[in-house]
């Protein structure tokens, strides 16, 4: 609060006259939304967001009306159209109606939840998992059930925003550690560990932003010399990492029970919608019973839970759609380094950025990716640090080689244009 506002506050409370509601357009969010656009619009810049999405999702769809080669969304391994998805998901609606209606805790839980939950486990190597309605919702709600005052939590400064608003929630100390930079969360660990009663470790699997993973087996070796939990947020792995798209666990060659929790959305390789925590049964009874997101939210809809649950199936029925989406990560990096781009730390699984820089830049470049035909989503700041704007490209595993190449080829001439 300014010293003029604080000031009038407190005239304002001596007369017994209480200030009005602001109206949300004097909110500073509101003030600063406004002068994106204003700065967009002085540079001829099109708002990159929001754009509609009007064809079905595939490696062609229509945005805006216009049919473009599709990059944009986490359909990993190309299931969002599968037939045995679809006729899934309709048959649930048919059976369980279109929603649950309820907590599950209380009245929505369905034979569905419980088998894909049961499936989930066992695919991931663990005993038991739950089924969230965004994987935001179970980070949020995990970490705000476990940790508390009194407990630390350390973690990689890329983990992902629903990690961080779950530390806020938890109200437990938090620190971070420079991205994958281990000798760092151990010095954060040694200096800290005795003074906190629990002790989390959050990571991701594979990084949304950077395409990079970290060395599981050291920091699996490092929490367990410290007495920590460790958290995976599988988000982007599961599916994708690992010759059977177990994850990273597979990709690293980790046992997964050394993992305390996982976490994973059916949002991205599944083709759903919904999050799930994965570990021990003590673990997941915890959840069951005590988790917010969990206990007072609504259970999953049928139709993506048994969508979920045919994708899971048709992955294990069929590793070889994690075999082709490596191929096209390893061509697509192979394509972008030939043409001098940078991919930054990206070990070309799927998904890659182009670094592009200055946040104009890399907004104008999406924008005429679009205009030429190529769906590439923009990451800027705050996602990214500031000036370290790039274009995200997420692979599919029915991308064709041309494809990939004619997209690579854009993002070469536009950025030089750019
Ligand atoms: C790393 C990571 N964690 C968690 C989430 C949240 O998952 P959901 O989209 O299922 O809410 C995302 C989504 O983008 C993510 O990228």
């Amino acid at each position: 609060m300014s010293l003029i506002a604080g000031t009038l506050n407190r005239v304002r409370a001596k007369v017994g006259r209480p200030p009005a509601a602001k109206p949300f357009s004097a909110l500073s969010q509101h003030r600063s939304i406004k002068q994106h656009e204003m700065l967009g619009t002085m540079l001829g810049i099109r708002n990159p967001f929001f754009r509609s999405a009007e064809g079905p999702e595939g490696r062609m769809t229509l945005i805006d009306g216009k049919p473009c080669l599709n990059f944009a969304w986490c359909d990993y391994l190309s299931l969002s159209q599968h037939p045995e998805l679809t006729a899934a998901a309709k048959a649930a609606i048919d059976r369980y109606g279109t929603c649950v209606s309820a907590s599950r805790m209380v009245a929505g839980d369905t034979p569905l939840h419980r088998q894909l939950e049961q499936e989930l486990a066992g695919f991931i190597g663990v005993d038991a998992a739950l089924v969230f309605v965004s994987g935001h919702a179970a980070n949020v709600s995990t970490i705000g059930t476990l940790m508390g005052k009194g407990d630390l939590i350390v973690h990689d400064e890329f983990v992902h925003n629903s990690a961080v608003v779950g530390m806020r929630l938890s109200g437990a100390e938090a620190r971070s550690f420079r991205h994958n930079n281990l000798d760092a969360l151990e010095a954060i660990l040694r200096e800290e560990r005795m003074n906190y009663s629990n002790v989390l470790v959050v990571i991701e699997g594979l990084y949304s932003t950077e395409g990079d993973i970290p060395d599981l087996a050291r920091v699996v070796e490092i929490k367990e010399r410290y007495g920590a939990w460790l958290m995976v947020d599988d988000a982007h792995g599961c599916g994708v990492l690992g010759p059977t798209g177990r994850g990273i666990a597979e990709h690293c060659g980790v046992d997964a029970r050394k993992v305390d929790i996982w976490m994973g959305t059916l949002s991205k390789a599944y083709a759903a919608c919904g999050g799930y925590i994965a570990g021990n049964r003590e673990l997941i009874e915890i959840l069951r019973y005590a988790a917010p997101g969990f206990v007072f939210s609504v259970g999953l809809p049928p139709a993506q839970t048994a969508a979920a649950l045919a994708a899971l199936r048709v992955l294990k029925r069929e590793p070889d759609r994690v075999e082709r989406l490596h191929k096209n990560g390893a061509l697509f990096l192979e394509e972008a380094r030939a043409r001098g781009l940078d991919t930054g730390r990206s070990i070309g699984i799927g998904m890659l950025p182009i670094m592009v820089g200055a946040t104009t830049r890399a907004a104008k470049m999406v924008t005429r990716m679009y205009e030429r035909g190529i769906n590439t989503s923009l990451i800027i700041y705050p996602g990214v640090p500031m000036n370290a704007g790039r274009l995200r490209f997420f692979l599919r595993a029915d991308s064709t080689a041309e494809e990939i190449r004619t997209a690579v080829q854009v993002a070469k001439e536009e950025l030089q244009r750019c």
